[in-house]
């Protein structure tokens, strides 16, 4: 059954969410300048659609059919989602991806072909051996920071972006990829910002249509091929000097049974991984605003920091002991998780809560909602990153229905331990070195369900930069 007045509700639903969302938290007598200060100050933000999905669960409980769209909302909706992935196709969800991301990447494919490349790539992703690039990732966030003076206004959004991106390369491909980080990042920006503006199907339209962005994504991706190509190449003819990254693995491994993967496949998992990444910058970016806008969160993350590691960087043994930073890195993955809506196709016909779905429809479904729910977690909307020590009265372990920023299931993020450990050790480095202000700037607002990230950026100021003065920068040693 659909609702037929859905312009009506969606329209109604749009006006109540403006309503319970950011706009309530201010007196309506507060003068306009203060209120786009204040409302991003010591608060948690909201993001507006998703804020109406979350009216339209409160007011119509865990399911509302749109139209093709099938809204899923809340822990039950989770678990029966988690608890039936056979009832749903990646691929057809993600089909408007392909173009660029290739048929075999892990998210557009389904069944058998989804198993054999997951059983290939899934073992090159465990903790252990992501914890080998721990100084890799640690060096690049230096980088970073080695450019900072006190007094200066950075970015942190776009500042840590190509840094994640080439630990990420370095640690997956190897440093002769990593080199060539900034034309990577220079071609494949058009491909990402088109994935992030809506829905698949605005990526669709936007090839049907030729439009100028989609032919320079396209354009630019061929550019990307082109070098991953040549690596693959190097890495059959010479066999490369580094034989144990995850490129090289692919190359020189096979899939069990003893069948080596094409050059086509080993691209497509190469780019998946590289696009991938992008949604861990935004996480990074607000954790330095959560960090900076939840009382005292902070200094007792500098003060955990200084105890645990002093000015050294981490070490694998040393990330268990950060148990605050760790609360806050799972606090931005609850609060500003980048994945804050996914999609399913629906491939069966399925009963859920008294309604039929049809095959063919379109589910979503949403971690922010659930992430944000009074019913699930105390003070919803606090940045408390104690909420996850062991130690702390009222802690519990959440259940994959309350808590799923991966969102568990077959297509579990591969990522998730490499995001989690590069988040992480960033954040250290930070912490140890320098001491951040958030100024007074234009609102800072949640952009894109997607990839949820920080519409303009975040501005900081630096207060006070550990070894950032020149003699310091080239005394540092390196660890590559
Ligand atoms: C904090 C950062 C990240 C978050 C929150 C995140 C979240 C997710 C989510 C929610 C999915 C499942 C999508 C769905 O089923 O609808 C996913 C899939 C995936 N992620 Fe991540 N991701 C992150 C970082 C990464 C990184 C750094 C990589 C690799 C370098 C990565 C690689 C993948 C891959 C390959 C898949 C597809 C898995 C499959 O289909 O079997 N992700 N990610």
């Amino acid at each position: 059954m659909q609702d037929t007045n859905a312009p009506v509700i969606l329209k109604r639903e749009f006006s109540q969410a403006a309503e319970g969302g950011w706009m309530s938290a201010l007196p309506a007598s507060t003068p306009a300048a203060t209120r786009s200060v204040e409302r991003f100050r010591n608060r948690t933000l909201t993001f507006f659609p998703a804020e109406m999905m979350s009216t339209l669960y409160r007011r119509r409980g865990p399911i509302t059919v749109v139209g093709p769209f099938t809204f899923l909302l809340g822990p039950e909706a989770n678990r029966f989602i988690l608890a039936n992935p056979e009832l749903f196709s990646w691929r057809k969800a993600f089909q408007a991806f392909i173009p660029v991301s290739g048929e075999s990447a892990l998210i557009v494919s389904d069944g058998a072909a989804h198993r054999r490349m997951r059983r290939i790539l899934q073992p090159l992703f465990h903790r252990r051996q992501i914890e080998r690039h721990l100084a890799v990732i640690a060096e690049n966030a230096d980088v970073v920071i080695d450019q900072w003076r006190p007094g200066q206004r950075i970015e942190v959004f776009q500042a840590f972006r190509s840094a994640l991106r080439r630990a990420t390369i370095d640690s997956l491909c190897g440093q002769e990829m990593a080199r060539d980080t900034p034309f990577i990042s220079e071609h494949i920006q058009d491909s990402l910002d088109l994935a992030r503006s809506g829905l698949p199907q605005v990526a669709v339209w936007n090839r049907r249509l030729s439009t100028p962005q989609s032919r320079r994504a396209m354009a630019g991706m061929r550019k990307i091929d082109a070098r991953v190509y040549a690596e693959i190449d190097r890495l059959r003819r010479d066999g490369g000097d580094e034989d144990n990254t995850f490129l090289a693995t692919l190359v020189h491994g096979a899939d069990g049974s003893g069948e080596p993967l094409s050059d086509k496949e080993i691209r497509d998992q190469v780019v998946n991984v590289i696009q991938a990444e992008e949604t861990t910058h935004p996480v990074l970016a607000w954790a330095i605003y959560g960090m900076l806008t939840g009382p005292g969160v902070w200094d007792r993350a500098a003060a955990e920091v200084r105890e645990v590691l002093g000015d050294r960087r981490p070490e694998a043994a040393d990330l268990k002991r950060l148990t605050y930073l760790n609360g806050v890195v799972h606090e931005t993955l609850r609060l500003y998780s980048p994945s804050g809506m996914s999609l399913r196709h629906v491939a069966q016909d399925f009963e859920f809560a008294g309604r039929r779905v049809k095959q063919g429809s379109t589910l979503i479904f949403s971690p922010y909602i659930t992430h944000r729910s009074p019913e699930a977690w105390p003070e919803p909307l606090a940045f408390r990153p104690q909420r996850w020590d062991p130690a702390e009265p009222g802690y519990r372990i959440r259940g994959t229905d309350e808590y799923l920023p991966f969102i568990p299931g077959p297509h579990r993020c591969l990522g998730a331990e490499l995001a989690k450990i590069e988040i992480t050790v960033m954040l250290a480095r930070l912490l140890s070195r320098s001491s951040l202000h958030l100024p007074d700037q234009r609102p800072i607002r949640m952009a894109s369900l997607p990839v949820m990230h920080p519409a303009h950026g975040i501005q900081v100021d630096v207060l006070d930069c550990l070894g950032c003065d020149e003699n310091s920068v080239q005394s540092r040693p390196r660890h590559r």
